[in-house]
């Protein structure tokens, strides 16, 4: 059966609560979309936007997720949020792995695994990120690093569960270069060979394309085999981009 595209978007470290009523238009344009939407803002903001989603008539379709969490439930980690206060703020998702994690913050594919246990003890649905520096492709170790980081930050513990997984070469994201189509596919194929190898969900998993994501090459990147959601950075903070992106997926 096909899948409802994901169309994900990641608010990074940006948005106040003035940024509220642009999460209101991106539900009113997921309510006439087929996508399935989530938005994942500053943990800051989740509390807030869940309860004006929830204010809204009728049930929201957007999920809010966070962006990080810690592997424990809870402890002396000055700064650090669980996955159980992500959910209790309103969550249901969260994104671990990103890049910015994983390089700015020196995150091992074993802690993305750990954390990934975590949100699967608190319900939350992770989205996984993997994927390759410009220096690693370039040295041609692309399908090395991505085949590491799928088998070293998914735990077995994912069989049964909903999951998904983000291919963002790490050269792609922020910069507006968008790889090649063959490059996107090659790499779609094989996350989703690794996933059958290793799990046999009833819910498949999306995998999402991430990386430069704009309201213009949406579709097509819609349209790769392979492709079956995008995670959005930059295009994500403002509605006008946003839910071009999320039309994009009707
Ligand atoms: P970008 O970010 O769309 O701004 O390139 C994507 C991401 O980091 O998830």
């Amino acid at each position: 059966m096909p899948k409802h595209p994901l169309i994900a978007g990641n608010w990074k470290m940006h948005g106040l609560r003035d940024a509220i009523p642009e999460a209101l238009a991106m539900d009113t344009a997921a309510r006439q979309s087929r996508a399935s939407v989530a938005i994942f803002p500053p943990s800051t903001l989740l509390f807030a936007l869940s309860e004006a989603l929830n204010a809204r008539p009728g049930p929201s379709p957007v999920r809010l997720g966070g962006q990080d969490c810690h592997k424990d439930a809870q402890g002396a980690f000055t700064g650090d949020l669980s996955a159980e206060m992500l959910k209790d703020a309103g969550a249901e998702m969260v994104i671990l792995g990103h890049s910015e994690r994983r390089h700015g913050h020196k995150e091992a594919c074993e802690s993305v695994a750990a954390k990934t246990l975590a949100a699967l003890r608190a319900g939350l649905e992770p989205i996984i990120c993997i994927g390759e520096t410009l220096d690693q492709r370039q040295e041609g170790l692309t399908h090395a690093v991505l085949s590491k980081q799928l088998r070293d930050s998914l735990p077995l513990a994912l069989e049964g569960q909903t999951f998904h997984v983000a291919y963002e070469p790490v050269w792609a994201i922020g910069t507006g270069h968008v790889p090649t189509d063959d490059q996107v596919i090659d790499a779609m194929l094989l996350i989703q060979k690794h996933l059958a190898q290793r799990f046999h969900n009833q819910v498949v998993p999306h995998t999402l394309y991430g990386g430069s994501v704009k309201p213009d090459n949406a579709r097509h990147l819609l349209s790769l085999d392979g492709v079956d959601g995008l995670l959005v950075g930059g295009a994500s903070l403002k509605a006008e981009d946003f839910n071009r992106i999320i039309a994009a997926a009707d």
